[in-house]
């Protein structure tokens, strides 16, 4: 069977590599799930593996297969599987336990140990193969109806995490009624969030770059956001007109700005980051008026990775309802498809180069 692959530690390696069919038998207490996988979503994360900024392969193998988005069809189960049957649609988490307390009860996304397992990105093989096996209480049922959004399930579940620990959080202020939301970034999880934080309702702010109108303000705009282009204002100048922020989302790959957002939260805000920053760029910042305004305002600072089983549901229940309030709208950040896991050098490329692709995705097989 086929799958794409990188070798850790060297750049630029990605290429065809071959596993064995896997069995239902490989997965222990007849708690099997066998997936044929039809669409998997590639993002930075792969990119940067590719760049050998970080990625090991697993145990006894010298490469990693990549791919940790993934949409498919139940293909057969084990004899002790009750959630899912075959023919259903399915997505799967992508970290897997390790040792600390917090693996143990389900919550591996909070892993309290520095190793982490993730299928695709440490230590466990992706899914851009044909063909994948895993326990049932990794494998997450997508409705029928939401075929047409198929990889947004692992970027969503992320993005409801990222959501989740800002309304948990903020209990610690006994009554917080957020108004004003900033989403930083409109790539795949800037988009997500705004459309998490449209949903409860609020005033969404989601910045970028690029001059408005352009594909990403379409998209913001059509779930009743408002795109800010960040080329000719200032975060100062955003705060001055439209008021300071209740809530922001730091997802631009850029620690600049998640510094520079910093600046302009409001009292008693929260800030999420969740760019995954591989370089080790050094950045200069108002250290004492941030620390000034962070402490006299009473603000919070959350990073937020990963999804647990839970945030995937409710991602998926978020998708649902954003397709019956903004019909059409989300398909659009699906901008980027190619065809077969033989096209891996072209999707590396479109991945690595054009700046237009909001969402590059593999169609694997048909189905
Ligand atoms: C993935 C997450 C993962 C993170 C860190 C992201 O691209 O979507 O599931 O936890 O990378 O490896
Ligand atoms: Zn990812």
């Amino acid at each position: 069977m086929k799958a794409i692959a990188v070798r850790p530690g060297t750049p630029d390696s990605v290429h065809l590599a071959e596993l064995p069919m896997p069995q239902l038998e490989d997965i222990p207490g007849g708690r099997g799930v066998l997936v044929r996988v039809l669409k998997v979503g590639v993002d930075a994360t792969d990119r940067e593996i590719n760049e050998a900024q970080y990625g090991n392969a697993p145990e006894g193998y010298d490469f990693l297969v990549i791919g940790h988005e993934c949409f498919g069809i139940v293909e057969a189960v084990g004899p002790e599987v009750r959630r899912v049957q075959p023919g259903d649609y399915v997505t799967c988490t992508v970290r897997r336990p390790g040792g600390s307390v917090y693996d143990s009860i389900g919550r591996s996304d909070i892993t309290s140990e520095e190793v982490y397992y993730e299928r695709g990105i440490n230590l466990r093989h992706g899914f851009l193969t044909e063909y994948f096996v895993d326990d049932e209480e990794f494998i997450v049922r997508m409705p029928q109806g939401l075929k047409k959004l198929h990889v947004l399930a692992e970027p969503m579940s992320c993005a409801a995490k990222a959501v989740e620990q800002a309304y948990l959080a903020q209990k610690r202020l006994q009554v917080w009624n957020p108004q004003r939301a900033w989403v930083m970034g409109a790539g795949q999880i800037g988009l997500l969030s705004t459309l998490v934080l449209r949903l409860r309702g609020l005033e969404v702010l989601t910045m970028a770059r690029g001059e408005a109108p352009n594909l990403k303000s379409e998209i913001a705009a059509g779930m009743g956001a408002t795109y800010i282009s960040t080329r000719e204002r200032t975060l100062h100048d955003v705060a001055a007109e439209y008021g300071r922020p209740d809530l922001i989302i730091e997802a631009t790959g850029n620690s600049q700005v998640a510094f520079d957002a910093m600046q302009v939260l409001g009292h008693n805000g929260c800030m999420v980051w969740t760019s995954i920053t591989g370089g080790n760029r050094k950045v200069e910042v108002p250290g004492d008026a941030i620390n000034l305004q962070w402490v006299l305002g009473n603000k919070m600072l959350i990073g937020s990775v990963n999804a647990n089983f839970r945030h995937f549901e409710s991602g998926i229940s978020d998708l649902a309802l954003g397709e019956m309030t903004w019909p059409g709208v989300l398909e659009k950040i699906l901008t980027t498809p190619v065809n077969g896991l033989d096209s891996y050098a072209e999707m590396m490329r479109l991945l690595v180069e054009d700046k237009e692709a909001l969402k590059v995705f593999v169609n694997v097989a048909e189905g």
